[in-house]
């Protein structure tokens, strides 16, 4: 996701542009850009790499004047590698665009315009919607706007200035957001309020479909309909500090609760609900002939290739290895032109997993990344690449990544069952339909944080915790461990339900907390009988089950998951899990976001 600022007022676009930027830096730093209108002309400064890059580059603009308005953004790729080509905004005609979000059928409009003889400079979505408006373009930027984005499918938060307007800025927002703030004499654009706070504290939240446009006669804010809507302000009391966590209070709680978005998203990019299809344009998968697959990946990614087995050799009945990237790169791997191998990465950037996808190069495997940063070095040195789209992970411990690699290895296992042959179109859709219907269910598990919390109060002066679950919940269980012991420093340990009897068991004393994952699946009964194994030595259990399981009339607390496909229980079940992780370690006072020891991406071995 972007950050995106705009300006019109007293005359310091540049510098509230910049500034703002510089505080929407962590949703995305790929590449950075202002446009600016003086003397009724545009001025476009943009730069590869972060703010302090572009900055660099701004004594190139003429500037003595003062600047009355202005766009700015700060980009996370999505469609078209980070380069200065590809940096917003986009400039069509005398009209310049900053945009965050996905353009769905961006493909087909533009194809649409190059027939009408436009051309384009990049490779992204972002220029299409530009250039849209420039086709609307008639002397009425507002209109403009509301003609081309009635157009697009897709999620955008946009702001755009026209030279031959320089006293008007508009903007719009659809499942990005998008805040208006007014000033004295000057009016704001911003992706969230952090950008904008030093200059006014009195926000307009905008609400998905709105149209704003805005002139010295004020603001005006249109709905879907073109009907003027009435969007009172509100008078921000944050901090600045709690600001750029949206209100969150760290960076990991923030991206706990973007899951739903996050996976919405990332289904979005590739599924046509309509098509009961899935396409991934970067890493087609040819004929699926492969005599085997290896998932390679460190840390929670291999957590998620665990999981990402079971579903693949289920549906695409093709043989599975899980590595761990430092012990894949110790052996001498037998690899050959028939193998898969697909590092997993959201970062791109971990040495032991790029080293593992170069080894599988050097043997002659065909290798397909699954990444979360457009234009990583895994993601450019793979021969295919299926993006996720979370978003930039900023906390250490990796949440919405986690779910969004998941998502992208069932998407896989269904086109590559349908691609083998050992699917039918039906079996894909309804399966489609079930995982359409997963970030409202995380939705709901996420309204249940106060019962974790208060959990957490409870527990977090424990010692020692153990974690258990059996087939797609055994990863889970690794996961919750994890998360617990990388963020709150608490020893945790995760096993396959299955492992109690052969040594764990001796762990267990009064007291001990043991957290079982049971959702109603084909291990249901398998785990019962370890919840009360750990009940009759004395161990507390901490069931995460099905809303209205029984079971939770035995055990000692309960964390419910919607009832789901018993395939895709881990997506909801991981996140009670997450939560719990986070308020004890925030309880106990730990750094969160930035955990002693640990950094975001692992680039030493
Ligand atoms: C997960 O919470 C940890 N931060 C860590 O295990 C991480 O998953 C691992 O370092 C792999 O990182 P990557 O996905 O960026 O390759
Ligand atoms: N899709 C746009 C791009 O790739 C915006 C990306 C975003 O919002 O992160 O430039």
């Amino acid at each position: 996701m972007c950050g995106i600022v705009g300006y019109l007022g007293k005359g310091r676009a540049l510098e509230v542009i910049l500034d703002g930027l510089r505080r929407l830096e962590y949703r995305g730093y790929d590449s950075a850009g202002v446009a600016l209108v003086a003397s009724g002309k545009l001025q476009v400064v943009k730069s590869v790499g972060k703010i302090r890059d572009l900055e660099r580059r701004i004594w190139a603009l003429s500037g003595e004047e003062a600047y009355h308005l202005g766009i700015g953004h700060t980009r996370w790729a999505t469609h078209g590698r980070p380069n200065e080509t590809n940096a917003h905004p986009h400039v069509a005609g005398p009209i310049a665009l900053v945009h965050n979000g996905i353009i769905e059928n961006y493909l087909e409009i533009r194809k649409e315009l190059e027939l009408a003889g436009y051309t384009f400079q990049s490779d992204t979505d972002s220029e299409v919607v530009a250039q849209l408006v420039r086709f609307y373009y008639q002397g009425d930027l507002f209109q403009a706007m509301g003609k081309a984005i009635d157009r697009l499918e897709g999620s955008y938060a946009l702001a755009v200035i026209s030279e031959e307007e320089p006293q008007v800025l508009v903007g719009t927002r659809k499942d990005s957001p998008l805040v208006l703030g007014l000033g004295e004499g000057e009016y704001f654009l911003a992706s969230d309020v952090p950008a904008i706070l030093p200059y006014t504290r009195r926000i307009v939240l905008l609400e998905n479909w709105d149209r704003v446009v805005v002139n010295p006669q004020g603001v005006v804010v249109v709905g879907a309909d073109g009907k003027k809507v009435d969007r009172p302000f509100q008078e921000i009391t944050w901090s600045m500090a709690l600001a750029e966590k949206a209100g969150y209070k760290h960076f990991m709680q923030k991206e706990i609760f973007e899951q739903p978005r996050a996976l919405a998203d990332t289904i979005g990019a590739y599924v046509s609900p309509a098509k009961g299809d899935i396409f991934f344009p970067e890493g087609e998968l040819g004929e699926g002939v492969f005599s085997r697959i290896v998932l390679v990946a460190c840390g929670t990614s291999w957590h998620a290739a665990l999981v990402g087995r079971f579903w693949i050799e289920a549906q695409a009945r093709v043989p599975v290895d899980v590595e761990v990237a430092s012990e894949f790169r110790a052996r001498n791997p037998i690899l050959d032109g028939g193998t898969l191998v697909i590092p997993i990465s959201q970062s791109g950037e971990t040495a032991d997993t790029l080293a593992a996808l170069r080894i599988a190069h050097e043997k002659g495997a065909r290798t397909l990344a699954v990444c979360n940063v457009v234009g990583s070095s895994i993601a450019r040195e793979a021969q295919g690449v299926i993006y996720s789209y979370a978003g930039p992970e900023i906390g250490v411990a990796s949440t919405k990544a986690f779910v969004t690699q998941m998502v992208i290895l069932y998407l896989f296992s269904l086109k590559l069952g349908l691609v083998r042959g050992m699917l039918e179109r039906g079996d894909v859709s309804w399966r489609l339909k079930e995982v359409l219907s997963l970030p409202r269910k995380m939705e709901e598990v996420l309204s249940h944080e106060e019962d974790v919390s208060t959990l957490a109060r409870e527990l977090y002066h424990v010692q020692d915790f153990l974690y258990l679950g059996r087939w797609l919940n055994y990863p889970i269980a690794l996961e919750g461990a994890l998360k617990l012991k990388e963020i709150s420093y608490i020893h945790a340990e995760g096993y396959p339900g299955g492992e109690m009897k052969h040594g764990p068991i001796a762990l267990i004393e009064e007291g001990l907390p043991v957290v079982a994952i049971a959702p109603r699946d084909v291990v249901y009964e398998k785990m019962v009988s370890n919840v009360e194994e750990v009940r009759s030595r004395g161990g507390q259990v901490i069931l995460v089950g099905f809303s209205g399981d029984p079971l939770e009339q035995r055990v000692d607390r309960f964390l419910e998951v919607p009832p789901v496909d018993g395939t895709l229980t881990p997506f909801l079940t991981v996140l009670p899990l997450q939560l719990l992780a986070y308020y004890i370690a925030d309880k106990k006072g730990c750094d969160v976001d930035q955990p002693r020891n640990l950094a975001k991406s692992v680039t030493v071995e």
